[in-house]
């Protein structure tokens, strides 16, 4: 293989960092906490693979009628995708011309939106969220010229359930202006807080959604984007051939019949427990400062001495999540494991000293 180099790439892609996902930083231990995904292993399936010499034709028919009939919509409001990831990137392609749009979030929050942003050079505005982690509606009001706001309830790294008033009171205010996205990777948790019952009323509302949390189906990598038709046609437009993989598309129908639903249902109220169990733990630990509540399958707390909370979990063989964001510099994001896994947890940070 050639070693010699070129400089044909896009040139806004030299300085670009890759987005760190859990896996691509990567670290050294036995139990992994830093990416949000399910304690619980699947368990096997056999599959039809008689039809595999054909590309793949259940992806939309059948996902997206099993995902309406399970989120209360029409098919036609569904398109199955690879992750949430892969609505988050298209609707940026899909809205933002390089160079002149740009996109609004709410930080610290999933950081998919903005790397997505800067491969398609588009701007970005931060209207950080307030010191108790809610929306800061004035400031959102007052910013003109965006084209996709995105908005991640709950949220992602802060935990919280943004409150159903603000995010329609956002939604009112970007009618025919911007489209407003709602990631609703982690609602499974919180089901009654959905947003999408408001699609029926608001055209410019995109609700994106995920196997990987909830369902326990990471390593399947299906997502859901769902929008009225205005936002559908421009994604058809773009979207890949075949963006769902027959296994993926059979392991995704299995997830979503109604013994499926159940077992998430059952696993979701088990960690919902066993996190709120893990917070209250964790909150009278001396080395903590805060525990900030939860609406998700994580927990993020604040320490006094965060590089010896972090040294002490790794020391057990613990990978959790520091975050990136300036205000969360002394926090660490831990996702809710089995109650052996946050034991764990508890006992590797027990010794911290306090003040
Ligand atoms: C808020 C949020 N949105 C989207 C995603 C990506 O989901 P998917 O695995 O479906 O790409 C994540 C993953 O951590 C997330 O936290």
């Amino acid at each position: 293989m050639s070693t010699a180099k070129h400089d044909l790439a896009c040139p806004h892609l030299a300085d670009l960092t890759p987005y760190q996902s859990a896996r691509r930083i990567g670290g050294s231990g036995d139990l992994w906490l830093n990416a949000n995904e399910s304690p619980f292993p699947r368990e096997p399936m056999t599959m039809d693979v008689s039809e595999y010499h054909r590309y793949p034709d259940r992806g939309p028919g059948e996902v997206h009628a099993a995902y309406a009939r399970y989120a209360g919509l029409e098919p036609a409001q569904v398109l199955a995708l690879r992750g949430a990831d892969e609505a988050i990137d298209l609707l940026v392609r899909g809205y933002c011309r390089a160079r002149r749009d740009r996109i609004l979030l709410c930080g610290p929050t999933y950081g998919m939106y903005e790397s997505c942003a800067q491969v398609q050079e588009a701007g970005v505005v931060d209207v950080p969220l307030a010191a108790d982690d809610s929306l800061d509606l004035d400031a959102i009001r007052a910013v003109e010229d965006v084209r996709v706001v995105f908005l991640c309830h709950p949220n992602n790294p802060t935990g919280n359930a943004l409150p159903c008033e603000e995010l329609e009171a956002v939604i009112r205010h970007f009618a025919g202006r911007a489209l407003v996205v709602v990631d609703e990777a982690y609602i499974e948790f919180c089901p009654e807080r959905s947003t999408v019952p408001l699609l029926a009323r608001h055209d410019h509302l995109v609700v994106v959604r995920t196997l990987s949390k909830a369902f326990g189906l990471a390593g399947v990598h299906v997502g859901f984007l769902l929008a009225g038709a205005a936002v559908m046609d421009t994604m058809r437009k773009i979207v890949a051939p075949y963006p769902l993989a027959d296994p993926c598309a059979q392991i995704a129908l299995h997830a979503l019949s109604g013994e499926g639903i159940a077992r998430m249902r059952a696993e979701v109220e088990q960690l919902a427990a066993e996190r709120d169990r893990f917070a209250e733990a964790l909150a009278r630990l001396p080395g903590v400062v805060e525990v900030r509540p939860s609406a998700t399958n994580f927990v993020t707390a604040t320490f006094r001495a965060v590089d010896s909370a972090w040294e002490a979990l790794l020391a057990a063989g613990i990978i959790a999540r520091r975050l990136p964001h300036p205000r969360l510099a002394d926090a660490i994001r831990f996702t809710i494991g089995t109650a052996a896994d946050m034991a764990r947890v508890l006992q590797a940070l027990a010794d911290l000293p306090g003040r």
